[in-house]
């Protein structure tokens, strides 16, 4: 896998457009196999995974027409429902295809997606929601068959709100008979979003957004174009490196709601913040005041803020605290802040992170996405020179993430893996 070359110090200012929901887009790009038609999506982010999505639904038998960040996907002619074994495991978001496919064509077959850098990632919510909805769940060697009848609405009641498992029940009731409702329903934005895309093609979903969702069974879905929301995660991402560098600068094409907590944190660091529509504007203090954050579901902080945030505090004045409630396995990234001189001790979901003066390149190792990120965030703010490795689990999520950073300043290149 490629690296990224870093010479860190330099202090980022400039303007930044931010591309579309990473995972807007994979629910969306699942769920267009529901109108078996032609479906048209901008905005969309060119990146590995959406990619993948592409992969596996070529698979399946959709053809799909891709320019930049618009892509047609005609999913008419899909005869295969089976998601291949090795996709589910390089991408286990693939797991949403299982809800589109079982909702459309009453059939699915999919395997575990199995656990990966940042937890077990298991799919038991999901799996228990599509046997309330009538869906026969057979499993054998790994491998998961589900097939039924018809889709029957139910109320549904999830024991943690998942994203995926809300997702997945959205998508396998949208063209049952009858109702389905589900409480303690994730309320992220990308859940919005997946929502408002269905109601355009013609579904009847309310409630999106809160943690109650109807969802009244249609017969039939037009063909649409859609436009996937902003990143709010990329948001993030780069008012934290404002936030790091002691930096200035203006992100565009955002929706400054969706990043609330965000903000509050960043604020209570110390960063001044300005907002419009669709535009923010950050200016960085020279030294950030230690925090303490708790990341829990949307509205709370986004857990997929947390290991961005963690680099960013390395060099607070102060101690900060971090409690990481969503998943069990996210800290792996303080072992390569701490080869760069930060002070991180982890004590079971807590991480203690002591501000030092100043962080020191090193090479380090990406070993998921957003904690990938994390360590590029460090390579910038650190004196010398940062190589990070295997990069390809950042390219799943950033898309033209070098090109971005150099654009405001980053002294960062691409290298090639021999
Ligand atoms: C989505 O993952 C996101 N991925 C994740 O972003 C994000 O971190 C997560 O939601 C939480 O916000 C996509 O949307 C593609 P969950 P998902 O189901 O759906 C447990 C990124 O970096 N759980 O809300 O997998 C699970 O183990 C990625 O962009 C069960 O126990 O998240 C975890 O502890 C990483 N049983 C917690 O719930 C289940 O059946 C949250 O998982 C499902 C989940």
């Amino acid at each position: 896998m490629s690296s990224y070359i870093i010479k860190g110090g330099n202090k980022l200012e400039g303007t930044v457009k931010i591309s579309g929901a990473k995972n807007s887009a994979l629910p969306v790009i699942a769920a267009t196999i529901l109108n078996a038609g032609k479906t048209t999506l901008y905005n969309v982010p060119n990146i590995k995974d959406t990619q993948m999505m592409y992969e596996i639904l070529k698979i399946l038998g959709a053809k799909i027409e891709k320019k930049n960040n618009k892509v047609i996907i005609d999913t008419s002619k899909i005869d295969r429902f089976e998601i291949p074994d090795e996709l589910m495991h390089k991408m286990r978001s693939s797991v949403i295809l299982a809800g589109a496919m079982i909702g459309k064509y009453h059939k699915a077959t999919f395997t575990y997606p199995g656990g990966c850098d940042i937890g077990s990632r298991p799919i038991d919510l999901h799996l228990k929601a599509f046997e309330k909805l009538g869906i026969k769940i057979t499993q054998n060697y790994g491998e998961i068959y589900c097939t039924c009848e018809k889709i029957i609405g139910e109320k549904i009641d999830l024991d943690f709100p998942s994203v995926g498992a809300t997702e997945n029940t959205i998508l396998a009731s949208v063209l049952q008979e009858g109702t389905t409702t589900i409480t303690n329903a994730a309320q992220e934005p990308e859940i919005e979003d997946l929502a408002n895309f269905l109601n355009k093609m013609g579904a009847k979903i309310k409630g999106a957004g809160t943690n109650k969702i109807e969802i009244e069974g249609v017969k039939k879905l037009k063909e649409i174009s859609y436009n996937i929301m902003p990143d709010r995660i990329e948001t993030g991402t780069f008012l934290c490196l404002a936030g790091a560098t002691g930096g200035n600068i203006e992100l565009q094409n955002v929706n400054p709601i969706h990043v609330t907590p965000v903000i509050a944190k960043l604020e209570e660091a110390g960063c001044y913040i300005e907002k419009e529509k669709n535009k923010i504007k950050i200016q960085a203090p020279k030294k950030l005041k230690a925090i303490d954050i708790k990341t829990m579901p949307y509205p709370g902080f986004p857990t997929d803020m947390q290991s961005v945030f963690g680099a960013m505090l390395t060099t607070a004045k102060g101690t900060s605290m971090i409690v990481e409630n969503i998943f069990e396995n996210r800290y792996k990234y303080t072992q390569d802040l701490n080869k760069m001189g930060a002070k991180i001790t982890i004590e079971g979901k807590t991480a203690v992170i002591r501000g030092v003066r100043k962080l020191y390149g090193a090479t380090v190792k990406a070993s998921d996405l957003r904690g990938g990120a994390a360590l590029v965030v460090a390579g910038i703010m650190a004196k010398g020179i940062t190589v990070v490795e295997n990069i390809d689990y950042i390219l799943r999520g950033y898309e033209n993430f070098e090109k971005k950073l150099r654009e405001i300043g980053a002294n960062i290149e691409t290298s090639k893996a021999l």
